[in-house]
């Protein structure tokens, strides 16, 4: 459903993306993972439209993204991608009902579908009770849970989250990943999560590691032996760094 091939990306003589090949089926749940500065956001805006790569392709759902102009790029994506960032970033003047109708009304759905969308939507995470407050008046999970209910609004091909649960504490990001994974089971919702949860990226389908650049085969344990499960026979490597973290 999402295919990235070879994609390069450069911000002046800094190369961050040096050929990425990605593929993603409908109804997964991808989790990114890497070290700060490795390119996890970058990826995620060139998959979301948001930012273009230097060269290789992006498609999504038969659509080859690089061909699109402006404002069919503006309409795919509002169309087809749901965002949730690590800060809700939801608009503070407008209620939780509103803020989840947005999407849809400015993509030319109906004031009644929208709401009726919008609901459902807020009732499937609880927040029924909470439809007319604005951000100000929800707690820290609940404004994330809104953003994901937005973030679905328009039933988006994929939800690409960057740190969704990095500001919240452990009940609340436990409760937004369940929230992930029962849309996942429920709605077949594909998600793309950049995370430095080792929870949520021990319990995504898959897990891409990029490093240095590019897509590592090499499990998360190999390149952080910090957080490798204990071991019989633990590398040299792992001894060393064991030793230098003790
Ligand atoms: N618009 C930009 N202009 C110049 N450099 C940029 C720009 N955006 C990102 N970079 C650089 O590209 C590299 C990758 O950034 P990116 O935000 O993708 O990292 P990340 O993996 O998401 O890191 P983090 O885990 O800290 O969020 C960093 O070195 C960053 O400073
Ligand atoms: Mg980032």
């Amino acid at each position: 459903m999402i295919h990235l091939r070879n994609i390069t990306k450069s911000f002046g003589q800094l190369q961050v993306l040096k050929g990425i090949d990605l593929d993603i089926v409908r109804g997964e749940v991808v989790s990114i993972v890497g070290p700060s500065g490795a390119g996890k956001t970058t990826l995620l805006q060139i998959m979301g439209t948001l930012d273009r790569a230097d060269s290789g392709t992006v498609t999504i759902n038969g659509t080859d993204i690089s061909r699109l102009g402006q404002k069919a790029l503006a309409r795919f994506r509002n169309r087809q991608i749901g965002f949730v960032f690590q800060f809700h970033q939801l608009l503070p003047e407008f209620t939780a009902l509103e803020n989840v109708m947005i999407p849809a009304l400015i993509g030319g759905t109906s004031r009644k579908e929208a709401r009726q969308r919008a609901e459902e939507l807020l009732a499937f995470m609880s927040l029924t009770d909470r439809a007319t407050h604005k951000p100000a008046e929800l707690s820290g999970g609940e404004k994330q849970r809104v953003a994901v209910a937005r973030a679905l609004a328009n039933r988006p091909a994929v939800v690409l989250a960057d740190e969704p649960s990095g500001s919240l504490d452990t009940q609340n990001k436990e409760e937004l990943h369940r929230l992930f994974f029962r849309l996942r089971d429920e709605m077949q919702q594909t998600f793309v999560i950049v995370t430095h949860d080792e929870g949520l990226a021990a319990s995504a389908d898959r897990t891409i590691h990029i490093v240095d650049g590019r897509i590592s085969a090499l499990p998360m344990s190999d390149i952080m032996p910090d957080v490798a499960p204990e071991t019989e026979n633990p590398s040299p490597e792992q001894q060393i760094i064991k030793t230098y973290l003790a």
